[in-house]
This record gives structure tokens, C-alpha cells and sequence, in this order.
């Protein structure tokens, strides 16, 4: 559960008491359950070949988890970078670089449309190719691949394995690894997937990283200040994404990158007629509308986080 460090709710917020960076919000992650977690996941995964880890391509490194490495202990893996409908394509080819450098096989997909889904099965195969190998030499043809998908939540674990499984088989023989939580799904010839994602915890001791996985909805905006966030929000897009900002508020002839984004929240607010009584910009309104605008990729296709970061 993501909880607020510090409650903002009530307090108002305004130019004199909102300060660029040192008051970004913290957000943490207390996991009642991690280690349960970890073992649950560790047991599923000797029954399966390889690990498919969906990620958010809109932050592709504020949506994986931190240990996940030592959890999965050099079991072979993809990544998914799915919502790319609403990534930048230029990131997104970037990042799918950056991880293939890493020697991880990576693949833009969107769980919505289906679109990038025929790529999974060859990026399994191509990490698996010397296992596959293997097996064929040793007389194992046909022995079925089978994989599990592990995630942090709302990266769309559940919607991958909904459309890889559209049509798809369960498969409740009674064979090791299967019960009734633990079902095998036929995705294609010789291919299973195990239909339970393992739920992972995000990066949650880094403030960025909870304030980047609220702007993207992964955090209730109930526990969060949506004004907060949605001025924190534009700083990045002013810096990243200026024009976008600008094309999308009519904040022509404004340098975006100067202004704290709480005053760029003012003039959104003031451009869109959103006042409360008395002629004061609500700023409440233009929060939540900047926070749905993004998230509908609405602004634009956005990427929060470019691999060059990564140095
Ligand atoms: P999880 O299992 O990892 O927690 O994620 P889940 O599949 O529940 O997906 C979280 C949200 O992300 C869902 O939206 C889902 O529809 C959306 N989503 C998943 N994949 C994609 C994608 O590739 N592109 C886009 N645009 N959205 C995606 P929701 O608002 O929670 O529900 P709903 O809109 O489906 O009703």
C-alpha cells in the first residue's frame, strides 16, 4: 500500500509555500507481506524457464523492481515494455537498446490493442536458444517452454496475461505445478504461461520513483496532493516536453522551463476559465485535469525516463 510520509491533504498550497524539488512529495510502500512475497515467487520459479517482466514504458526504470535480479538469480529474461501506445517511440527504441546491451531481449508491447504481442514468443525463444538447443541434442523435442510474468502493480500484468490467454487452454491435469492457483495456460505450440503474475514492489525508499509512479496513476491520487504532483509533473514535462505543454495549454510565447510548476498550474487553470468564487484560479480543477490529460497520453506520448540516465 502507498501511504502519504507526510500529509499535505488540507493544507493549502501557494506560490509562497510551494518550492521547486526540495519539497517533492515522499511516497512509500510498505509491504506487509515482501518476504512472503519473495518465497511465493522464488517457488514458482523452478517451475518455470524464463521470466517475462512487464515494465511501464513510460518509466521504464521507476517500474521495476529493485531486487528482482536477486529474486530471480540469473533465470533467463524478457522485458515487456508494455503501454508503449502511450510512450515517446523514440524512448521506447532507445530503451529496448539499452536493455538488449544488458543481453536481455526486450519488446515494446500494448495490452490494450495486443499490439507487440507476436513478439513475445520469439524474444523467449531467442533468450531461451541455447536451452532450446541443449534440450534438442539431448533427444527433448518438443519440450513445452513455460513461463511466469512478474511486475510491479498497475504495469499490466493482469491485461497481458488476459490477451496472451484469450482463447488459450488451462491446463488442471494433475501434474507437478499445477494447482488450483497454479495453473498452466497454452499460448502457443509447445509455449505455457503460468497464470498468476508475481507482484513485486517498486523502488519505494526513492521518493522520484513514487512521485513517477503517481503521475502515471500507480499510486491513488487519495493519498497523494494531486496539486503537488500535477506541479511536479509539469516541471518534468516543462523540461522534457516543453512544446507539448505548450501546444496543449496554448502557453505560446511562455519558456515553460522557467517557471515553478505550480504557477504553470496557475496559468493552465487561468487559460481554461477554471476560477472559484471571488475570481482565484482553482487550481484543484487544473491538477486533476493535467493528471488525466497525462495519463490518457492526451498531452502527448510521453517517456519520463531516457536510458542515457542510466550512466
Ligand atoms: P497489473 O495487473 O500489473 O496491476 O495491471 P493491469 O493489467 O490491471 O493494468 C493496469 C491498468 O493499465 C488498467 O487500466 C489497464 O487497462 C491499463 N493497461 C494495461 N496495459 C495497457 C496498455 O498497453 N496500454 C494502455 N493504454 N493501458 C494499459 P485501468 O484504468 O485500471 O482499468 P481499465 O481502463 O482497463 O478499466
Amino acid at each position: 500500500m502507498f501511504v502519504r510520509k507526510h500529509s499535505k491533504i488540507g493544507e493549502k498550497m501557494n506560490k509562497q509555500n510551494y518550492r521547486k524539488e526540495e519539497n517533492a512529495q515522499s511516497i512509500q510502500w510498505f509491504p506487509g507481506h515482501m518476504t512472503r512475497t519473495r518465497r511465493q515467487i522464488e517457488k514458482s520459479l523452478s517451475l518455470v524457464d524464463a521470466v517475462a517482466e512487464v515494465i511501464d514504458a513510460r518509466i521504464p526504470m521507476s517500474s521495476r523492481n529493485p531486487v528482482l535480479d536477486s529474486i530471480i538469480k540469473g533465470k533467463p529474461r524478457v522485458v515487456l515494455l508494455n503501454k508503449c501506445d502511450m510512450a515517446d517511440p523514440n524512448k521506447t527504441a532507445r530503451w529496448i537498446q539499452w536493455f538488449r546491451t544488458k543481453g536481455i531481449p526486450a519488446v515494446a508491447v500494448d495490452c490494450k490493442s495486443g499490439k507487440g504481442l507476436n513478439g513475445f514468443i520469439p524474444a523467449v525463444q531467442e533468450v531461451l536458444k541455447e536451452k532450446i538447443q541443449a534440450w534438442k541434442s539431448k533427444g527433448m523435442v518438443g519440450r513445452v517452454i513455460r513461463v511466469m510474468i512478474v511486475g510491479v502493480p498497475n504495469v499490466g500484468k493482469s491485461s497481458l496475461i488476459n490477451r496472451l490467454c484469450k482463447g488459450g487452454k488451462a491446463d488442471v491435469a494433475d501434474r507437478p505445478g499445477v494447482t488450483r492457483q497454479n495453473r498452466w495456460f497454452t499460448i502457443g505450440k509447445g509455449f505455457e504461461l503460468l497464470d498468476t503474475p508475481g507482484v513485486l514492489w517498486p523502488k519505494f525508499e526513492d521518493k522520484l520513483v513514487g512521485e513517477k509512479l503517481a503521475f502515471t496513476g500507480a499510486v491513488k491520487d487519495d493519498v497523494v496532493d494531486t496539486e503537488h504532483l500535477a506541479s511536479r509533473l509539469l516541471e518534468f514535462l516543462a523540461e522534457s516536453y516543453p512544446q507539448e505543454i505548450i501546444r496543449r495549454y496554448k502557453l505560446d510565447g511562455i519558456d515553460v522551463a522557467a517557471y515553478p510548476g505550480y504557477e504553470l498550474l496557475e496559468m493552465i487553470g487561468k487559460k481554461r476559465g477554471m476560477l472559484v468564487s471571488g475570481g482565484e484560479i482553482n487550481t484543484e480543477r487544473a491538477s486533476i485535469a493535467v493528471l488525466d490529460e497525462f495519463r490518457g497520453a492526451v498531452i502527448g506520448k510521453i517517456t519520463l525516463e531516457s536510458p542515457e540516465e542510466m550512466r
